[in-house]
């Protein structure tokens, strides 16, 4: 099913040339990060920082829109995830459940528009149905994209986009040089989504992790200490700042 995209992301530099820079970032991804560290500083065991950074993500979601963010992202559970023990797993998708029942009305209320990216396979049929339904509950809102990141990992997604246009140019549809870096980008889980501007770590962790890697290649990159479950609108607020004084040159001067 294809659903209607936000508009496509003019480019930064023109919109730049026509003066309609916005100060802020459009799309933002955030790696949350730092839930167990968070919990065993507080002898607490690792699910009640994951239960606690449930909290953070109702408060970015909050914020996000009055910030100027139009797509907010968030990593919830990578593909490499279920290295993790099983409780831990099983914890983790029994409140990404709760969250879509309990916060599906206000988030509908409050014009938030979800959409998931990943590789759904991996994900039980319950939670498909859940997904399923939120998408299409929130299909025509506008004030916030949120794009929940499940199973996913940008090696999986690109070694699926790249199998999609093996099956073209083998089936004759596509020579092979005429591939371009834009067949890759329209066959991203993201294709419909404006171009990813800020990405943001939590936790003092400096890496992607696999997060969006083809679509952050010329995102700013905010990594602060803050472990999620302390993470909230004025850090996002924060990070936002310091987006304004970055200076974005994409490989000219
Ligand atoms: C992030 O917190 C949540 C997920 C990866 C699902 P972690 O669980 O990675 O917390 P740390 O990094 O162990 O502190
Ligand atoms: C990245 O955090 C994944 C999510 C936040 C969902 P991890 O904690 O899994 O990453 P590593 O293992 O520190 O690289
Ligand atoms: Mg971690």
């Amino acid at each position: 099913m294809t659903s209607p995209a936000v508009p496509p992301a003019a480019h930064p530099e023109r919109r730049a040339a026509s003066g309609q820079e916005p100060a802020g970032p459009r799309h933002v991804g955030i790696i949350m990060d730092g839930n167990g560290r968070w919990a065993k500083a507080r002898r607490l065991p690792r699910i009640a920082g994951h239960k606690s950074g449930v909290e953070s993500v109702r408060k970015v979601v909050e914020a996000a829109p009055d910030l100027g963010i139009e797509v907010l992202t968030l990593y919830a559970f990578s593909s490499e995830n279920w290295k993790r023990p099983e409780d831990e797993v099983g914890y983790l998708m029994g409140l990404l459940k709760q969250y879509l029942l309990s916060e599906i009305a206000e988030l509908d209320r409050n014009g938030v528009r979800l959409s998931f990216i990943g590789d759904y396979s991996r994900l039980s049929p319950d939670i498909l149905a859940l997904l399923e339904g939120a998408k299409k509950r929130t299909a025509g809102n506008e004030r916030l994209r949120l794009v929940i990141a499940l199973n996913y990992g940008s090696q999986d997604e690109i070694t699926r986009a790249v199998r999609g246009i093996a099956r073209d140019v083998a089936a004759g549809r596509m020579a092979p040089d005429a591939v371009t870096s834009a067949d890759i980008t329209a066959r991203l889980d993201t294709a419909e989504l404006p171009q990813l501007d800020l990405v943001i770590r939590t936790s003092g962790e400096q890496r992607l992790s696999n997060f969006l890697m083809w679509q952050a290649a010329y995102a700013e990159l905010v990594f602060t200490e803050q472990y999620w479950p302390d993470f909230d609108g004025e850090s996002l607020r924060r990070a936002v700042e310091a987006f304004g004084v970055r200076e974005r040159r994409y490989g000219g001067l």
